[in-house]
């Protein structure tokens, strides 16, 4: 099988820092001891009310990892902005409304949203790789790959909330992993993926980068960030041999 990406996010470690609105601890830190301990990627999602990741963080990420930087956003026009400045390797197109605790749905690509297509042609123009979040939906998977963007990023917070109450969950992700997959999308996918649930997405081989960062974070606070991170790899590495 070919080997699955791991995407550290490290929000989290900005959670920590804005409580007490400090210099510690340091996402940039977190970032480069999870390269080290193998993460292929590094993961942060500038929000607009900035309530963890702060600009400097994304300016020091995006310039300074050794592997890519994967921004998620939302589209603001002043977030698409920075992102086109900064340049990271990779952007995530996601959803976000200012109550919620976490991204709690996919993009909804059921209508023509110009706004949506203006944010993914100027990311586009400024060399950006493009993915959108979405549902494991099959009619949204045909609207992402209708709106031209090379990938996409499978929500698989329906997995995390029922993966104990049997297979419907996993199954639709498989579903809509093979759907894209069949039609040129890459296919990634996160959310809610921890220890204890990500082997069985691990094995569907279409799935080729998985973003992870409560699940990591938290472990870390008891092993440090690079056993987190290596204990992750180890388990995506074993689902995929
Ligand atoms: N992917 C996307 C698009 C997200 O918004 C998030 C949460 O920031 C994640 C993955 C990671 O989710 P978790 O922190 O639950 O692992």
């Amino acid at each position: 099988m070919r080997p699955l990406r791991l995407y550290v996010n490290v929000d989290h470690v900005a959670t920590l820092r804005q409580a007490r609105k400090t210099d510690e601890p340091d996402p940039f830190a977190a970032a480069r001891e999870a390269e080290a301990a193998g993460a292929d990627g590094i993961t942060v999602h500038l929000r607009e009310d900035r309530r963890h990741i702060q600009d400097r963080d994304v300016e020091a990420i995006a310039a300074g990892v050794r592997t890519v930087c994967n921004l998620e956003l939302a589209i603001r026009d002043e977030i698409v902005s920075i992102a086109c400045q900064l340049k990271p390797y990779q952007v995530t197109i996601v959803p976000e409304r200012r109550e919620e605790i976490t991204t709690e749905g996919g993009l909804d690509l059921s209508q023509r949203d110009a706004r949506l297509r203006t944010a993914i042609r100027r990311l586009d123009e400024a060399g950006i790789h493009l993915s959108l979040f979405i549902d494991p939906d099959l009619a949204t998977i045909d609207a992402a790959k209708d709106l031209g963007v090379p990938a996409i990023e499978l929500h698989t917070g329906r997995y995390s909330h029922h993966w104990r109450d049997g297979n419907a969950a996993l199954d639709e992700l498989r579903r809509a992993a093979d759907h894209a997959a069949a039609m040129g999308l890459a296919v990634h996918a996160g959310h809610g993926l921890t220890y204890h649930n990500v082997q069985p997405v691990a094995r569907i081989e279409a799935i080729e980068e998985l973003n992870i960062g409560h699940s990591i974070v938290s472990r870390a606070l008891f092993t440090g960030i690079a056993t987190a991170v290596r204990e992750m790899k180890q388990l995506l590495t074993e689902a995929r041999t």
